[in-house]
C-alpha cells in the first residue's frame, strides 16, 4: 500500500499550479512540493481531513496529528482543514481518493452523511480512520477504526459533579434553573455530552433545563448566547458548556452583565475540553469543574495504521483516557500542560 508520496505529491503540486490553496495549507503543502521534487522515501501517504479550526482543543489536535505524519516518522501528510462544513470534508476524502492516498483519517463534523463517500473510499481500497468524532454509517465495514473520547461519560461526569456540589452546598432540594450552550448540532461530542447530561439530570424534578442552545463550540457563539440567555432568563443558576471556547465567551458576557461566576457566585459554569486557559479559570474559581477531553490523537492514530502495515487487526473502537477538574485536583493537570 505505501510508497505512493511521489504520485501523490506529483498530483498535489498540479492541483496548486490549477487552484491555488488557502494559506492554513500552505506550509504542509510547501512541504509537499518539495517532496515531490526530492522524495525518493517509502512514505506512508495520509489524507487527514480535520474539522475546522473552531477551538482550542482543535488546535491542539491538529498539532498532534501534524507531529506523528512526519517524514521522520515514515509518513506523507496531505493536510485539509473543512472549517466546520461536511461538504469540505466530502471534497477532501474525494480528493484524498483521487490522489490515491494509502489512509484517510477522518474527524468527522457531523454523524450522519457519510455512506456514499466512504463507500468510493472502500471501493478505491483505502482504509478510512475515524478520530474524535463518529460517523454513522448504515455498514460499518466503510471504516476501519475509530479512537476518541467518550462524549456520554464526559456528559454524565458534568451531571455527577454537579450534583456533588448541590449536596455540598446544600442546595440538593433547591429549584436549580439550567442552560445548555450546545457544540456543532449533529456532532458526538454535541450528542454525546447533551445525552449524559440530561440522563443525570432526568433523576433530579427540581433541576429545571431552561433551554439548549446552539454555540458551534466557539467563543464568538458562545459569548451572544450567553448575552441572549441572560436577558431572557433573570436566575440562572448553573451553565452547561460543551466546550472551554463557549465558556470563555459565556463568562464574558456574564461578567458583562454584572454577574459573578462561581461556587459562591450567581453562576455556576461547568465545561468540557480542559484546556490549559479552562484549567485557569477553574484554579481562579471561575469555571466550577471542567471535563477533559483528550485531544492528543495522533499517538494512537499512529498505532492504528502501523499495525495495518504489519497487516495485525485492530480495534474497531478505542475510548481514550480522561478526567474531571475542580480546584480540588486542578493544580495537578496544570502542573503537565
Ligand atoms: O469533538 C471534540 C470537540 O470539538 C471539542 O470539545 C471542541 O472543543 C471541539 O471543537
Amino acid at each position: 500500500m505505501k510508497n505512493k508520496a511521489r504520485w501523490a505529491a506529483w498530483l498535489l503540486v498540479l492541483g496548486l499550479v490549477l487552484g491555488g490553496c488557502g494559506a492554513a495549507e500552505t506550509k504542509m503543502q510547501s512541504d509537499a512540493v518539495e517532496s515531490a521534487f526530492g522524495a525518493e522515501e517509502d512514505l506512508i501517504v495520509v489524507g487527514v481531513s480535520q474539522v475546522g479550526s473552531e477551538s482550542v482543543w482543535r488546535t491542539v489536535n491538529t498539532e498532534s496529528l501534524q507531529n506523528v505524519f512526519t517524514k521522520d516518522n515514515g509518513y506523507f501528510l496531505l493536510f485539509k482543514n473543512a472549517r466546520q462544513k461536511q461538504e469540505n470534508q466530502i471534497k477532501a476524502v474525494r480528493s484524498f481518493i483521487s490522489q490515491r492516498v494509502d489512509y484517510i483519517v477522518l474527524s468527522p463534523l457531523t454523524e450522519t452523511g457519510w455512506d456514499t463517500v466512504f463507500e468510493e473510499a472502500k471501493e478505491a481500497g483505502i482504509p478510512v480512520i475515524l478520530i474524535d468524532r463518529k460517523a454513522n454509517v448504515k455498514d460499518e465495514s466503510l471504516y476501519t477504526a475509530w479512537v476518541g473520547s467518550n462524549f456520554y461519560w464526559e456528559g454524565v461526569q458534568a451531571g455527577r459533579i454537579l450534583e456533588k456540589k448541590l449536596a455540598a452546598q446544600g442546595r440538593e432540594n433547591d429549584t436549580i434553573r439550567i442552560v445548555t450552550l450546545c457544540g456543532t448540532a449533529g456532532g458526538t461530542a454535541t450528542l454525546g455530552r447533551s445525552q449524559g447530561f440530561e440522563e443525570v439530570a432526568e433523576g433530579h424534578d427540581n433541576w429545571i433545563m431552561l433551554e439548549n442552545v446552539d454555540g458551534d463550540f466557539t467563543t464568538t457563539k458562545g459569548k451572544e448566547q450567553m448575552r441572549s440567555l441572560l436577558r431572557k432568563y433573570k436566575d440562572i443558576d448553573v451553565v452547561v458548556s460543551q466546550n472551554d471556547d463557549m465558556t470563555f465567551g459565556a463568562l464574558a458576557s456574564i461578567e458583562d452583565a454584572g454577574l459573578k461566576a462561581g461556587e459562591r457566585g450567581d453562576i455556576m459554569l461547568i465545561s468540557f475540553d480542559a484546556t490549559k486557559n479552562g484549567l485557569e479559570l477553574v484554579k481562579e474559581g471561575k469555571i466550577m469543574a471542567d471535563v477533559e477531553c483528550n485531544p492528543h490523537l495522533g499517538e494512537y492514530v499512529d498505532e492504528i495504521i502501523k499495525a495495518l502495515e504489519r497487516g495485525d487487526s485492530v480495534r474497531k473502537e478505542r475510548y481514550v483516557r480522561e478526567n474531571v477538574y475542580t480546584k480540588d485536583n486542578v493544580e495537578e493537570a496544570l502542573a503537565d500542560r
